[in-house]
């Protein structure tokens, strides 16, 4: 077994940190100075190192590109008013992880590695958070099967690494949301509820007809009836419907559990709002909306934070909504980035620090 004293550090002798415009730098398109590289080689983990940012040499039979054996994560590094950088509930994503890894049959990253990998690799990259508003280092753990084999089985070999990227907002503009009834995302007994390379790869041609159509992102819908709510895009879904928050409730297996889902739903709370999470239709909501009880409409996520949803279409009926007027998602908002800037004391535990 791996211990973090077997963790080789290999550092660049030349920083591109002074050759990078941080402020409102694009999602995912710039990567730090270094990532974190783990090999799972007969039975164990093995190889593991933090080296400079660079391609990888594959195979063209590399098992993960024929067979989608790949799952990732998606967490982010703050700084505080003092310049101090922690992470955001990094346990959660590690477990998470470990859960999807499972359900792809692929071997679990033990947490010595993961976490304090994690740790060490944001310890040496510190200066790449961002300190402004909106602003974070995103980071990407990731791991595919390695094998050089097409044969259809799962792999002996697995890679695990994290890379990091800084960010500003990802969708900073509320959205233009189009209810999706004839693609699928996820059915039960599938794997959406692992982060799976495949469920992101498979939504694409969807999101693609939807951007044709005026939107930015589909809200998917149940596979066999597409009658209720599921989630949208990349992101968990809520509705502030009269004085109660709805959001659909995992026990299906087909949503994502999101970090910030949870985070959310613990924040509203405290806010006086009832939570339901449940089976939410369509038709409910609509008849909300024309009831005039419908009254906010938001996404979460750990790229998208809290997205503000201005427009859902659901067949011809385009429900719009003045995003100015709402009320409690512009204040969960701003008290979780007050958690995440470290503005006011983290009562959850959610904060770790480097
Ligand atoms: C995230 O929110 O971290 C995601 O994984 C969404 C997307 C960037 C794939």
């Amino acid at each position: 077994m791996t211990s973090v004293a077997d963790i080789k550090i290999t550092r660049v002798e030349h920083s591109r940190l002074s050759e990078t415009k941080l402020e409102n730098i694009p999602f995912g398109k710039h990567f730090t100075d270094h990532m974190l590289e783990a090999d799972f080689i007969n039975g164990e983990w093995t190889n593991v190192q933090i080296r400079p940012y660079q391609p990888l040499l594959l195979s063209p039979a590399t098992a993960a590109i024929h067979y989608g054996q790949a799952i990732f994560e998606g967490i982010k590094a703050y700084k505080n008013p003092q310049g101090e950088p922690f992470i955001f509930r990094p346990y959660d994503n590690f477990k998470r992880f470990n859960a999807s890894a499972t359900r792809m049959e692929m071997p679990e990253v033990p947490e010595e590695i993961f976490m304090e990998g994690l740790k060490m690799l944001i310890d040496i990259e510190r200066n790449w958070i961002p300190s402004y508003a909106d602003h974070s280092l995103y980071i990407r753990p990731f791991m595919f099967s390695s094998d050089e084999m097409i044969g259809v089985k799962p792999s002996d070999n697995y890679k695990f690494m994290i890379i990091l990227s800084p960010t500003g907002p990802y969708y900073n503009t509320p959205m233009k949301i189009y209810v999706e009834e004839k693609y699928v995302r996820a059915v039960p007994g599938g794997v959406g509820y692992a982060k799976a390379a495949g469920n992101y790869g498979a939504a694409m041609h969807a999101t693609a007809e939807a951007k044709k159509k005026g939107y930015d992102q589909v809200l998917w819908t149940d596979a066999f009836e597409h009658k209720y709510v599921q989630e949208c895009g990349t992101m968990n879904v809520f509705f502030i419907i009269g004085d109660k928050v709805i959001t659909p409730n995992l026990e299906s297996g087909t949503i994502l559990a999101g970090v910030t889902r949870d985070s959310v739903i613990t924040v509203l709370k405290t806010l006086g709002l009832t939570l339901e999470e449940r089976d939410l239709s369509m038709d409910e909501i609509l008849e909300a909306h024309k009831s005039g009880q419908l009254k906010e409409v938001f996404g979460t996520g750990t790229a998208a934070t809290i997205s503000l949803i201005k427009e859902l279409r659901y067949h011809d009926y385009v429900m719009q909504f003045d995003t100015d007027k709402w009320i409690y998602t512009h204040q969960v908002r701003k008290i979780m980035n007050e958690i995440r800037y470290g503005i006011t004391p983290d009562e959850h535990g959610w904060m770790y620090k480097i």
